[in-house]
């Protein structure tokens, strides 16, 4: 009689904890924050401001960094990969991805993203330390995956 009433209560917890997870994941995995504006992929050279990728400055040491990503590179507007900030600066990171999902993971930051075909992926970070951040891609993407990445040099 006992055993009853414990398969019960167990299948019941199973149920609930699977119908959490499974609205959590819908509803977080479904529509991240970071990716509300949405663009055409096969347009993205001729879309503002991905027309034009690079830093642009846009208040008192702050910037926006507007990047391309496509298999296998990321277009940060200089033919060297290079970005150079200010220490102390502000950079609001806007980008994109011309072809499938590529990762942005800016090594030693709060920076990292999924690029999405399609979607905007934004974030800022305020740089504080002097140095030199790598910006790569952490999600497979192909044969060249291992090669995408490009520099920001904070001084
Ligand atoms: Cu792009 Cu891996």
């Amino acid at each position: 009689k006992y055993e009853k009433i414990w398969l019960l209560f167990g299948t019941g917890t199973l149920l609930v904890f699977l119908i959490v997870v499974g609205i959590s994941a819908f509803y977080m995995g479904n529509q991240p924050p970071s990716c509300a504006v949405t663009l055409d992929p096969q347009k993205v050279d001729e879309t503002p401001p991905f027309d034009k990728p690079g830093l642009k400055q846009i208040g008192d040491n702050e910037y926006q960094l507007d990047i391309v990503a496509s298999a296998f590179d990321y277009d940060v507007g200089a033919e060297d990969k290079l970005v150079r900030i200010p220490k102390g600066a502000t950079v609001h990171f806007n980008a994109t991805t011309k072809d499938v999902v590529h990762g942005f993971q800016l090594v030693g930051t709060n920076v990292n993203m999924m690029l999405e075909p399609g979607y905007v992926s934004t974030y800022s970070n305020t740089f504080d330390k002097p140095g030199k951040y790598t910006l790569l891609c952490n999600e497979y993407c192909g044969v060249g995956h291992h090669m995408m990445a490009a520099t920001i040099e904070v001084t």
